[in-house]
């Protein structure tokens, strides 16, 4: 295992800024996590544990130690003819492992075809598209513990994970490096199609197939639906930097959505369980002008107001003042604060 100095991030996150790492190591197993963290050198230092670096945006460079996990692989851990138990490793490439597991025939996780990242990202942000949620198929989260410098493992329901939030994202934050996740997946069909115009498109690919004999052909065809919808809206980072929907949707009591409903009956919403109501960000980004304007070289998706991007060698200072006029824009118009969904360094 090497530890770099002076390391350039650019590849490394998928804004593509232009920033470096004091240091930078990568970890293939916990023993070599351990050795990192025992390192005299990064003791006083700032630690970052990233995966694809999918979720962050840095204004500035990085002045300790940056560590992604290389932790790959995975194994079957319980299997029967209902479901399949696996348990991975967190540098998996996320797509990839739905993509395998798609082709097997599991079910739980075809809505979550395309985002891009690592596994070891999912009960951290408790990624979610297309009406699923990571939290329903994560049973267990494997952690080193920085403090005790052992593995723990945790059950997903100690782990707070929330609309787009986790404890390892709050309290547990500098406490926690995530190795291993365990994933409980179906192998009867179970599948999840009302969000948005998913359904549509499977119908206007012939739709899905009835009988147990169709279960795999099925499950491919919503990755491919998935992967559609997707690519029809969402900027690939590899071609333009961004980190996904910027903001999270605002979940508001059912009091001030009946009073912001009155003033703005179009705004898209959902309701919640506990008498919450989700409203839409990118209508309200929208609304404000925002969609495919830009400022210095960072802009707002044309296809989707959510997305921030990097029109090309663009500061992180850039980005960065973009997301504040556009809060501070919603907050006059509709009174609400957009909360990021990105961590901002
Ligand atoms: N809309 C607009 N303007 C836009 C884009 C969308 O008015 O520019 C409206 C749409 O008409 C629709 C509503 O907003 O009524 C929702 O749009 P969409 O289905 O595209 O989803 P989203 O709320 O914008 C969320 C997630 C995405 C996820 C999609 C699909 C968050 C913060 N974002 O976006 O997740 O892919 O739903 O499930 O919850 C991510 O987390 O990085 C991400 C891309």
């Amino acid at each position: 295992m090497k530890v770099q100095e002076h390391f350039c991030l650019k590849d490394k996150h998928s804004f593509h800024l232009n920033v470096t790492a004091r240091y930078w190591a990568e970890y293939r197993n916990t023993d070599e996590l351990g050795e990192i963290l025992q390192d005299k050198r990064f003791y006083k230092l700032p630690v970052l544990p990233v995966g694809g670096g999918c979720n962050l945006l840095f204004t500035r460079n990085f002045p300790g130690l940056v560590i992604k996990s290389a932790i790959s692989g995975w194994d079957i851990v319980h299997e029967n003819e209902e479901e399949v138990v696996l348990r991975v490793g967190s540098g998996l490439d996320w797509d990839q492992f739905v993509e395998s597991c798609v082709s097997q025939g599991w079910g739980g996780i075809e809505n979550l075809s395309g985002i891009p990242g690592l596994t070891g990202a999912t009960p951290i942000q408790n990624i979610g598209a297309y009406g699923v949620e990571a939290k329903e198929v994560i049973r267990y989260v494997e952690v080193f513990d920085r403090q005790t410098r052992s593995l723990l493992v945790l059950p997903v329901e100690e782990c707070g994970l929330a609309y787009r939030n986790s404890r390892f994202k709050q309290e547990w934050k500098d406490r926690f490096i995530v190795c291993y996740i365990t994933y409980r997946l179906n192998k009867k069909p179970a599948y999840r199609l009302d969000y948005g115009n998913l359904n549509e498109v499977l119908r206007s690919q012939g739709g899905l197939q009835e009988g147990p004999e169709a279960h795999r052909g099925n499950l491919a065809m919503i990755r491919r639906a998935v992967l559609a919808i997707r690519s029809s809206k969402l900027p690939d980072p590899a071609v333009l930097g961004n980190a996904g929907s910027f903001f999270k949707n605002p979940e508001l009591d059912v009091a001030t959505y009946s009073a912001l409903a009155e003033r703005f009956p179009e705004l898209p919403h959902w309701e919640l369980p506990g008498n919450k109501v989700k409203v839409s960000a990118a209508w309200m980004i929208e609304y404000c002008g925002w969609k495919g304007k830009s400022m210095g070289r960072a802009g707002v998706y044309p296809k989707q107001a959510l997305v921030l991007v990097n029109l090309g060698d663009a500061r992180g200072e850039e980005i960065y003042n973009l997301y504040q006029h556009i809060v501070a824009d919603v907050h006059k118009a509709f009174g609400i604060s957009l909360q990021p969904e990105v961590v901002v360094l």
